[in-house]
């Protein structure tokens, strides 16, 4: 960091936030392949927990690739830009007090590694939204997979790109068996038991 720049001590401190929202900032962070289900749920759980009374946002490719990260594409130091831009976004606003809903593909651990550790132990949770590359790719929403096995799209994760799976998630989604309503809930149940 530049030495000129010093940080002004806050006022207002973390705590204080979190008493004034009634419930601790976090960071709940979806990973897996696309096409694994991961916005779905993500969304689904944004709007069952707005209904609870909780302060959600979400961050995903809708605002942040197309915006903040707009200059970055898929090769492996773009997706590490990408990710670490998106780990100090969510750390910041989880630090404003807000529960922060994160679907990215995150394929290295590095990174997700980094993410968490920008945050108090406790405050991110890691979702794995596991989902074999054959039923990732029969889904193929965006018919993506069928263009990267032609050979026109470059790193593709899970085809010409790695997907390095957590090792340690907090919980882990079971997306060819589970519905979006299982998901959202085993995400809800580890939260309330927090
Ligand atoms: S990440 O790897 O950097 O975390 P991110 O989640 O932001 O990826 O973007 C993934 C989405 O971008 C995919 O769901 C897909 O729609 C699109 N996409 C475009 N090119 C690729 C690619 N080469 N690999 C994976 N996804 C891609």
């Amino acid at each position: 960091m530049n030495t000129n720049i010093i940080p002004h001590s806050f006022s207002v401190t973390t705590s204080m936030r979190e008493k004034l929202k009634g419930h601790p900032g976090r960071v709940i962070w979806f990973t897996g392949l696309s096409g694994s289900g991961k916005s779905t749920i993500a969304h689904e759980l944004d709007l069952r927990l707005n209904r609870k009374g909780i302060h959600t946002y979400i961050l995903d490719g809708d605002n942040i690739r197309s915006r903040l990260n707009s200059d970055l594409g898929f090769s492996d130091r773009d997706r590490a830009e990408n990710i670490r831009r998106i780990a100090e976004t969510a750390a910041l606003f989880a630090d404003a007090g807000i529960v922060v809903i994160t679907a990215f593909i995150s394929p290295f651990r590095a990174g997700r590694e980094h993410a968490r550790g920008l945050l108090p132990r406790g405050r991110f949770i890691e979702v794995f939204v596991n989902c074999p590359l054959e039923t990732a790719e029969a889904r193929d929403p965006k018919g993506l997979y069928k263009k990267a096995r032609r050979g026109e799209i470059p790193d593709f994760t899970g085809i010409n790109s790695p997907y390095e799976e957590p090792l340690n998630p907090e919980i882990i989604i079971d997306s060819g068996n589970q519905s979006v309503d299982e998901a959202v809930e085993a995400v809800i149940a580890y939260l309330n038991k927090e």
